[in-house]
């Protein structure tokens, strides 16, 4: 049974979330489907593409929009995170989206955190690497955030294909009773991955992370030349070096979803499992991540 409210409410307070969410599934019976999208808001096409997929598959589509203190380091972006309700509101309503929840910290964290979540292994490479405690803070919120809904899917962008990983991992690992469901990546025409950071971004510095996809797009090509990791990332960081404004954080190659390294001498076309190649890149003060997943 679909939702049938035109226009999408916003809720604030976790309880009248939940007793919204009940009311809907006592309405719609045992065949009612919730579907959820968490995002820290700044919406972009790249979520409204994971709200018209929920909306398509699920009777009611919850959209959280929190920008979540927990998986922000010391000096990382998160007072300056940007944040616009009215913009949110207006792509939610537009992309399908039912009810809104858009919590303040104190709703969501009324005291200082005493329970951690830490998924070993899948966060040791990558961001998890950059951004130490990072992955814990998602872990945190994610778990809060499905325990509040209780969604019967949730949908993730694939540009944080490590995220993704982590979350499907933990969800595996704690018995979590929700499809976790990868989205793949929006782009805007030029090729850039569509992220709410990408406002940080100067002229210059734009037309200069043009080559992250540029490189990227390279890939299946050098694959099929027969590369080993250790050459795909070389070819990947000298394209990308190319441009004076980028800083390089990471370029790896690895299993897909396990995030583990691939023997060395092995060409890349041989290997069995699904490749992730991924990286992260400063313009300036912005850190930008992309990725493509092959097989
Ligand atoms: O991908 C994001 O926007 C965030 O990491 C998430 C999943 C909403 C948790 O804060």
């Amino acid at each position: 049974m679909k939702m049938t409210v035109a226009a999408p409410e916003v809720v604030r307070t976790i309880a009248d979330l939940r007793s919204k969410i009940a009311e809907y599934r006592l309405r719609a019976g045992p065949a009612a489907k919730v579907g959820f999208v968490p995002t820290m808001g700044y919406l972009h096409e790249g979520h409204a593409s994971l709200i018209r997929r929920s909306a398509a598959e699920n009777g009611l589509t919850v959209l959280s929009v929190f920008v979540n203190p927990l998986q922000f380091g010391p000096n990382e972006d998160f007072e300056r995170y940007p944040r616009d309700e009215k913009r949110d509101y207006a792509v939610a309503a537009e992309a399908g989206a039912n009810l809104i929840f858009m919590p303040q910290v104190e709703e969501m964290y009324p005291r200082p955190m005493q329970t951690s979540i830490s998924v070993r292994g899948v966060t040791e490479r990558l961001c998890g690497a950059s951004r130490p405690g990072h992955f814990d803070g998602v872990a945190v919120v994610v778990t809060k955030l499905l325990n509040i809904v209780a969604p019967d899917r949730a949908y993730f962008g694939l540009k944080d294909a490590q995220q993704v990983a982590v979350i499907s991992r933990m969800a595996e690992d704690l018995n979590m009773p929700v499809e976790i469901v990868p989205c793949p990546i929006v782009r805007d025409a030029d090729g850039l991955a569509l992220s709410s950071r990408n406002v940080y971004l100067s002229a210059e510095e734009r037309s200069q992370a043009l080559v992250l996809s540029q490189a990227l797009k390279k890939v299946p090509e050098w694959i099929e030349d027969g590369a080993t990791a250790p050459e795909l990332t070389g070819r990947i960081a000298r394209l990308i070096r190319t441009k004076p404004l980028a800083d390089i954080d990471y370029v790896e190659v690895l299993s897909y979803p396990a995030l583990e390294p691939l023997a060395e001498t092995l060409p890349l076309k041989q290997a069995r499992e699904r490749i992730l190649v991924a990286l992260a890149v400063r313009f300036g003060k912005t850190r930008l991540i992309d990725n493509v997943l092959i097989g």
